[in-house]
C-alpha cells in the first residue's frame, strides 16, 4: 500500500469524470478499497486530514451525498463544517460568486459543492483558493457517484473492462448517467442507454454508448443493471404518460430481469422510487442488488478523494497516520 500513500493525483479540483485519465480513476478506486477496510474496523479516525478546513455546500437537497462527505472529511480528522444554504446570506440576494468568494477568505481547504445548474461548480472553483469538489450539478456530472459506482462493481464483478453494463430509466436529465458513461466507458465497458425516447435522447450516443428504447433488449445480458430515478426537479413538462405506464415499460421487474445475465447486479443512486423505475422485491433481493453497498463505497470513494486532493499541501504522506492495513 505504501505507493497509494505516495501517489499524487494531478488535479486541484474534482469538477467531473471528463477530467480523469484512467490511471487517475484507477487510483481513487485503489485507495478507496483501502478506506473501506478502515471504515469495518472499530476505530475509524485517521489524522490525515488534522488541521484542514472542509466546507459542504448544498444548493439542491442530499441524503447520501452531503452525509458520507461529512464523514469521510471527519474520519481523516478534517474539521467538516455544513453550511446551511437555507439560512445563509444568499436568502438576502448575495450572489454564488460572492458567496463563495466569502467562504474562501475563511480559508478552507476543500469546498464540496451542490448546485441545480449545470456548470456552476466549475464557475465557482475559479473564485477560490481551495480544492473544490463537485457534489452534483445539474444534469451535467456528479464524479463521485460513479467513482463509488465503479468501485461497487469492480469489488463485486472482480472488474470493469468487458462488463456489459445498462444504464436505465431518466439519462436525460441524470448527472449520475453521464458521469457513469463516461467513467464506464473509459475503463473499459460497454454500456447501454436504456429508456423511453424522450428520457433517452439521440445525442446521448456521442458519449459512445448504445441507446435502446425496448427495456428487455436493452437487458439483454447485461452484467450490470444501473436503474435511475425520474428526475422530476429537472423536467419542464410532461416526459411519461404516466408513472403506471412508465413501471410497465420501463420499471425493473423480476421478469424483465430474467433478460439480463443470470448473475447480473442490481445499482440505483438513490433516492429510490419503489414502484415507479424499480419494483421494491428487485430492490430488496440480497443476492442481486448492490444498492446499500454503493451508500458504503460512497463514503470510501470520497476519503479517497479528498485524500487525494490534499495531498499537495501536507506533509510526506509516509508519516500522516494512514495506515490502511495495519489499524
Ligand atoms: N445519489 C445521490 O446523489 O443521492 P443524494 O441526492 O441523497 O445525495
Amino acid at each position: 500500500m505504501t505507493h497509494l500513500a505516495r501517489s499524487r493525483f494531478p488535479h486541484r479540483h474534482l469538477l467531473g469524470i471528463a477530467q480523469l485519465e484512467a490511471e487517475d480513476i484507477e487510483l481513487v478506486l485503489d485507495l478507496a478499497d483501502s478506506y473501506v477496510e478502515v471504515q469495518r474496523r472499530p476505530e475509524k479516525k485517521l489524522e490525515i486530514l488534522r488541521g484542514f478546513t472542509q466546507i459542504n455546500l448544498f444548493f439542491e437537497s442530499s441524503t447520501r451525498t452531503r452525509t458520507s462527505f461529512e464523514l469521510a472529511g471527519k474520519r481523516l480528522g478534517a474539521d467538516v463544517v455544513n453550511m446551511a444554504v437555507q439560512h445563509s446570506a444568499i436568502r438576502k440576494g448575495e450572489t454564488l460568486i460572492d458567496t463563495a468568494m466569502t467562504l474562501n477568505a475563511m480559508r478552507p481547504d476543500v469546498l464540496v459543492i451542490r448546485h441545480a445548474d449545470s456548470g456552476a461548480v466549475a464557475l465557482l472553483a475559479r473564485h477560490v483558493r481551495c480544492s473544490v469538489i463537485n457534489a452534483g450539478d445539474g444534469s451535467h456530472e456528479h464524479p463521485t457517484q460513479a467513482l463509488l459506482d465503479a468501485l461497487t462493481i469492480r469489488r463485486r464483478k472482480g472488474r470493469i473492462a468487458g462488463l456489459t453494463v445498462a444504464i436505465c430509466g431518466d439519462i436525460a436529465h441524470s448527472r449520475v448517467a453521464r458521469s457513469n458513461m463516461l467513467l464506464l466507458g473509459r475503463l473499459g465497458a460497454r454500456v447501454r442507454a436504456v429508456g423511453p425516447r424522450t428520457l433517452v435522447p439521440r445525442e446521448i450516443a456521442s458519449y459512445g454508448v448504445e441507446i435502446h428504447h425496448d427495456m428487455r433488449r436493452g437487458l439483454e445480458g447485461a452484467d450490470i443493471v444501473m436503474m435511475l430515478r425520474l428526475q422530476t426537479e429537472r423536467m419542464q413538462g410532461s416526459f411519461v404518460p404516466s408513472v403506471r405506464e412508465y413501471f410497465r415499460f420501463y420499471g425493473l421487474t423480476r421478469d424483465k430481469l430474467r433478460h439480463a445475465a443470470p448473475d447480473a447486479l442490481i445499482m440505483h443512486p438513490g433516492p429510490m422510487n419503489r414502484g415507479v423505475e424499480i419494483d421494491g422485491e428487485v430492490a430488496d433481493d440480497i443476492h442481486r442488488s448492490a444498492i446499500l453497498d454503493q451508500v458504503e463505497m460512497g463514503v470510501a470513494v470520497r476519503m479517497a478523494c479528498l485524500d487525494l486532493l490534499t495531498r499537495d499541501r501536507r506533509p510526506a504522506a509516509d508519516g500522516d497516520g494512514f495506515r490502511p492495513e495495519g489499524g
